[in-house]
């Protein structure tokens, strides 16, 4: 399995009103596909970390690619897993502006 981190920049059609809508979608969504992470907002740009299955999280990669709130995808890391880290969470938010725990949980 994959776990995978990346940044990027949102655009004009996001703001906060959207935060629990994507995290519905993703709740939802991870739930069916096994897959868990952590998502970071600090108001301009997002952090966040999936795990799953390789295939599942680069299918969920396309679809990330494609969401208008978001653009200028970076992957900051991507490292084979046994296990995940986030079990609890399909996709745990996590408050702050400095993204270090999202980068600490990649080494
Ligand atoms: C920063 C960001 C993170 C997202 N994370 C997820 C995610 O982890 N899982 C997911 O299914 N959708 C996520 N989305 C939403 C997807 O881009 C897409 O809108 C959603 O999967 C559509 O599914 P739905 O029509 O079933 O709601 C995210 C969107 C943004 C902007």
């Amino acid at each position: 399995m994959l776990r995978l981190m990346y940044v990027s920049t949102a655009t004009a059609e996001m703001n906060d009103a959207e935060i629990p809508r994507i995290l519905e979608s993703a709740t939802r969504n991870n739930t069916a596909s096994d897959i868990r992470g952590a998502l970071m907002f600090n108001g301009v740009n997002f952090a966040q970390i999936l795990e799953g299955e390789t295939d599942k999280v680069e299918a969920l990669m396309e679809t990330l690619k494609a969401d208008p709130r978001h653009m200028g995808i970076v992957i900051i890391g991507k490292v084979e897993v046994d296990d995940y880290r986030f079990d609890d969470w399909t996709m745990r938010l996590i408050e702050g502006l400095n993204f270090d725990p999202l980068f600490q949980a990649m080494v």
